[in-house]
């Protein structure tokens, strides 16, 4: 099926924010941001910014016309910094001027006297004074301290995995335009329009009827634009006060410099396994380097917290995870929500129990896969398990004992390449584990030339959720998809919206897409049975735009159904709504139902190691990907593209380095993502065939971030590369970058502090 927006991506006729013509007497809004991690502000000058050139006014939080708060889930962040500050890039002041250039050379002008005090960048250092986020989260299940008195092997460490940059095409941006009685409209680059919307409202201080946010598609996002609102209620406010149109767009280095990553994660891990490998017990501690402000990381904590065991069967465990505040700025969503952080852990936990073992570690993960009847963790009881068949579908695809022969056989003869390879398995939930958020709803307007229009608080991001619903409402209504257009996202039309993230836009929006089709299909067809005296709306169906009865088209079409149909007075518009059922999740006893289904995958991921560089090749990755009945092959084929890509570059490349005073030092020409060449060369992707999900819409499975768990694998088959050369120091923590491949070949023991 043609996908619009990619032709037009292509093109380069797609608008984004950007692309919006600013409107007459449009000004430029920047903020004056932080340059200190922690302190007390002593005093601050902006005299000599408000008096510079094409300067129109110069804000503080005495400037907020309502609640000085864009605090996501706690009130903890505010727009404009009052008294203190708690990382380098906290806004502090607002510029507005007629240029961008104008507005960044008066933000240079602005003075401020602060009192430096003592910050802290380590998590564990956090945690250890007590600077965290809510409560430490603990779940015990069965009895893991008589299990481990049990294994025969127990594999025990310490591990960190890294954040990472979201590196979205579009950086953060928004256009805000006043229109009359005191209302605004704001075009913006943003995930979460329900949450958004509140917030500018609250900020300008008058209700959400007199705020339009308006989104028609995203540059990428990836988690990024879900939970941040400064830079879309900043220049708001400013077109808000001055009653003039205002923009506002970070630079690339000010994204990088400023905005939340991907959180880094502290691992202890101890696991224990009987003399035949079957996990008995697991016990590990989750330390989340969440920054100054709560954002949205307790949710991302908590879908770590739920995934510790992967797709592994661990009857015995005990599960520990703190939010550690440190003066960075928030960390929020990065595709996966916490989940490959937490699939990290177990991954890693089982690749060193199978060294201690002496055995394959893919005969050890084959043997502990989840299966129908075993229950997780948190006491859900799993049917319907897909681990073993895209396993097994995996294992035709590629053989994985030969494919693992021919490693060992290469790296026997081979001293200055070594080649690795890693299996890794995937068991990814779906649904927000923030309850209220399983939610949505769909507005469906058929016009009266046949032509149909869909909104939904479904924004588009790249990941082709517009087409899905596309082809959920043409398959409902039974016409062909360039009947339907999809509008953008807006609040007036689609209010309360939930976030588009946790990989539920398609299966909560379609969802509601559908039931609204469903409703004017029915009616539709009732009208038909009139219009054509066939007695039986039953015997009408309509399939491609043709109106049938009893199997036989008649001679009215699509467009003359809907003509005579208005004619009639029938209502061609319908507003549905869909929330996820039996969902439930108890935090004091940390048991529940809190997904509706599970994604399962697996892939096999196999690299080149040069041993005299440490550089390495990514050189093949198959994966066997279980997406039900797909709404779109090839937006599914596409998205597995994406995420795994994603996923190696988390896992090996990417690496942000923060000076000692907590500034990011790793602006765009240090900060290294996968290029097309890093792309491996082999890279062949499969959907699992005859899989169904009643769970979903149309019996589909959500896409959008299990795939990236499979970037685990290239950390993996470089690790065990490295380890085939040798093996007496623990493993590097990831990402595994060349530049820590090479420490590990060539530094000697006892100097582990070269590339951490
Ligand atoms: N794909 C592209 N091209 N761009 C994006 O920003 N975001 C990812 C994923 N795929 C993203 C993407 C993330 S983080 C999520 S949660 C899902 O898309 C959200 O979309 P869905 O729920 O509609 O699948
Ligand atoms: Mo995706 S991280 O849930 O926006």
């Amino acid at each position: 099926m043609k996908n619009g927006d990619m032709n037009m991506h292509v093109r380069g006729t797609s608008r984004f924010v950007d692309d919006i013509p600013a409107p007459e007497g449009c000004l430029h809004a920047v903020l004056y941001m932080s340059p200190v991690a922690r302190g007390k502000i002593v005093s601050l000058d902006v005299s000599r910014a408000a008096g510079a050139k094409g300067v129109v006014a110069v804000y503080t939080h005495r400037d907020v016309p309502g609640l000085n708060q864009v605090g996501h889930v706690l009130k903890d962040q505010p727009l404009l910094a009052v008294d203190s500050v708690e990382y380098i890039g906290q806004p502090i002041a607002l510029v507005v001027a007629d240029t961008p250039r104008n507005a960044q050379r008066a933000v240079k002008l602005i003075s401020a006297d602060i009192e430096k005090l003592e910050a802290v960048f380590d998590p564990r250092e956090a945690a250890a004074k007590g600077l965290v986020h809510g409560a430490r989260r603990v779940l015990v299940n069965g009895e893991p301290e008589a299990a481990f008195a049990k294994c025969k092997y127990v594999a025990q460490g310490r591990l960190s995995s890294g954040p990472q940059e979201h590196f979205y095409f579009e950086t953060q941006r928004a256009l805000a335009v006043p229109g009359e009685h005191d209302t605004i409209k704001v075009h913006a680059s943003a995930q979460s329009p329900g949450a958004f919307h509140r917030h500018l409202a609250e900020v300008l201080g008058i209700p959400m009827h007199k705020v339009e946010l308006d989104i028609r598609r995203l540059g990428g996002g990836f988690g990024g634009k879900e939970s941040t609102a400064v830079w879309i209620v900043a220049p708001a406010m400013a077109a808000f006060l001055l009653k003039r149109p205002v923009k506002l767009v970070l630079d690339r280095n000010e994204d990088i410099a400023t905005t939340g990553k991907r959180h880094a994660y502290e691992y202890d891990y101890k696991l224990g396994l009987d003399a035949e490998g079957k996990i008995l017990a697991y016990q590990i501690d989750l330390f989340q380097h969440a920054g100054a402000c709560a954002d949205i990381s307790l949710a991302v904590l908590g879908r770590s917290f739920l995934h510790v065991s992967g797709s592994y069967n661990i009857p015995n465990i005990r599960i520990t995870a703190l939010s550690c505040r440190t003066n960075i700025p928030p960390n929020n969503a990065f595709r996966g929500f916490g989940v490959p952080q937490g699939t990290f852990s177990i991954e890693a936990a089982l690749n060193h129990a199978a060294e201690l073992m002496g055995a394959d570690v893919e005969a050890v993960k084959r043997r502990n896969l989840v299966r129908d009847g075993d229950t997780l963790p948190y006491g859900v009881k799993l049917d319907s398990v897909n681990a073993g068949r895209c396993w097994e579908a995996l294992d035709k695809k590629v053989d994985i004992a030969a494919r693992r022969a021919a490693v060992a056989e290469y790296n026997k003869t081979h001293t200055d390449t070594k080649r690795g390879l890693s299996v890794v398995p995937v068991c990814f939930g779906i649904s927000f584990a923030q309850m209220a958020l399983n939610q949505a709803s769909a507005l469906v307007n058929i016009y009266v030339d046949g032509s149909v229009s869909v909104s939904t608080g479904a924004v588009e991001m790249g990941q082709g959720v517009n087409t899905k619903i596309r082809v959920v409402a043409a398959r409902t209504l039974g016409i062909p998809v360039e009947k339907v257009r999809v509008e953008t996202t807006n609040t007036s039309r689609i209010p309360n919206a939930s976030p588009t993230s946790a990989s539920s836009g398609a299966d909560l929006n379609g969802m509601a897409t559908k039931f609204a089709c469903e409703k004017l299909a029915a009616r539709l067809r009732e009208f038909a049975a009139r219009h054509l005296a066939c007695g039986d709306p039953a015997s009408v169906t309509i399939r491609d735009g043709d109106v049938c009865v009893a199997e036989k088209r008649s001679d009215l079409g699509w467009e003359k159904l809907v003509a005579a149909a208005q004619w009639a007075r029938v209502d061609l518009s319908e507003h549905a709504f869909y929330a996820t059922p039996n969902l439930h999740y108890d935090l004091k006893t940390e048991r529940g139902r809190p997904f509706a289904y599970y994604s399962y995958a697996a892939s096999l991921t196999e690299v080149l190691l040069d041993c005299v560089r440490g550089t390495y090749t990514i050189e093949a990755v198959d994966v066997v990907q279980d997406v039900g009945e797909s709404l779109s092959p090839e937006v599914d084929l596409g998205q597995i593209h994406g995420a795994v890509v994603q996923g190696i570059g988390w896992a090996t490349l990417e690496q942000i380095r923060y000076g000692a005073d907590g500034k990011v030092l790793t602006g765009v020409n240090a900060y290294k993502v996968p290029d097309i060449k890093f792309v491996p060369e082999h890279f062949d992707v499969a959907l699992l065939k005859d899989s169904s999900n009643p769970f979903a819409v149309c019996n589909s499975k959500a896409i959008g971030e299990p795939p990236f768990i499979h970037g685990l694998g290239a950390y993996f088959a470089i690790l065990q590369a490295l380890r085939s050369v040798r093996r007496d120091k623990p493993a590097p923590s990831l990402p595994l970058t060349p530049e820590k491949a090479f420490m590990y070949l060539h530094e000697p023991v006892g100097k582990a502090g070269g590339a951490k």
